[in-house]
């Protein structure tokens, strides 16, 4: 229903000139190879839902489920709100209006951006991942798939099966993973790259004071089992959106908010019980929060 109402109001405005690059623009210009003509029809509807609504949901749930295990683990918030202190992004009596956050704060954001990997290693909200139709006979683990066979990648089991202490918040196992995103800035592999010297290395401790509780990541790891965006040649589109985005709208809210579960939630349990997939995984009934301003801050 909300893709047919889009596309409605899409459709309404028309074709738009070469110089119109949004979206829609880049959208109504967008030839049907088979025809020469525009997309029409289901093929339209298929290119608006995978863009829109894959990248609206997924993002949604991603910050949504984040913010819940902040929540749940006050003593993870405190560091991700004292690294926001030291950029000059939280709230304090004596800086009652923090500065916005820019693009070239996303890198130095480690924390953040540890926290966000632990949110997509533990709630990936493509958790049931996208199947693919193998067009060939192949063997995989040892198993014979002929030709034409459904094969999907179960993305949270994955997540679940492969990493140490898979139900526990960590964000300092990507510890040392942020250097390496910064090393990546222009490639867009950040997600994938192979782990540096370094990072093999740490184990209890590591430069950042980040205790790792043995979790640290290994290369098999880091290679082939965090796979939020899926992985190969058709792997999430607007990966580095989607961590841009949630990096900002967590930054900006814990840096002027608390946050809480709220009591009708049943505490951290009652968020992992009622984990359901509605086309992304969300919380049955909703996530419900309290927000209440650091230090007086007011909009
Ligand atoms: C946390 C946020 C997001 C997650 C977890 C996520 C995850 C995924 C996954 C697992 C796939 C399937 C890839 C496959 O079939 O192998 C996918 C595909 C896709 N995503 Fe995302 N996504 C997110 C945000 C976004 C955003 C913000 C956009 C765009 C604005 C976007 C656009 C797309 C597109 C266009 C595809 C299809 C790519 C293709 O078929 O070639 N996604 N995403």
């Amino acid at each position: 229903m909300r893709i047919q109402v889009m596309m409605h109001a899409m459709q309404t405005r028309g074709k738009v000139g070469v110089e119109n690059t949004s979206l829609w623009g880049c959208l109504s210009r967008v030839e049907d190879q088979s025809t020469g003509k525009p997309l029409s029809g289901d093929l339209l509807q298929a290119e608006v839902a995978g863009i829109i609504l894959g990248g609206l949901d997924t993002t949604a749930q991603t910050c949504a489920f984040t913010l819940a295990l902040l929540a749940a683990h006050p003593e993870k918030a405190d560091t991700l709100a004292a690294e926001l202190d030291n950029a000059g992004l939280l709230a304090k009596p004596e800086r009652p209006q923090p500065r916005g956050m820019v693009y070239s704060d996303l890198p130095t954001l480690t924390y953040l951006d540890g926290v966000l990997r632990e949110s997509l290693r533990m709630f990936p909200v493509a958790a049931t991942g996208l199947s693919r139709c193998t067009d060939e006979d192949c063997v995989l683990g040892g198993y014979h798939i002929p030709a034409g066979t459904e094969v999907q990648v179960p993305i949270y089991t994955i997540h679940m099966l492969t990493f140490k202490a898979p139900e526990s918040f960590l964000p300092e196992r990507w510890a040392n993973k942020a250097e390496e995103s910064q090393a990546n800035e222009q490639d867009n592999t950040a997600f994938k790259a192979a782990p540096t010297t370094a990072q093999q290395s740490i184990n209890q401790s590591t430069e950042t004071g980040f205790t790792t509780h043995g979790t640290s990541l290994d290369q098999t790891e880091l290679a082939q089992a965090f796979i939020p965006f899926s992985s190969g040649p058709r792997d999430c589109l607007g990966q580095r959106l989607a961590m841009m985005e949630a990096a900002t709208i967590i930054g900006t809210l814990l840096g002027r908010f608390t946050v809480h579960l709220a009591s009708r939630m049943g505490g951290y349990e009652g968020v992992t019980e009622r984990q359901t997939v509605a086309f992304t995984l969300a919380v049955d009934d909703g996530l419900w929060m309290r927000f209440t301003p650091r230090n007086g801050w007011t909009p």
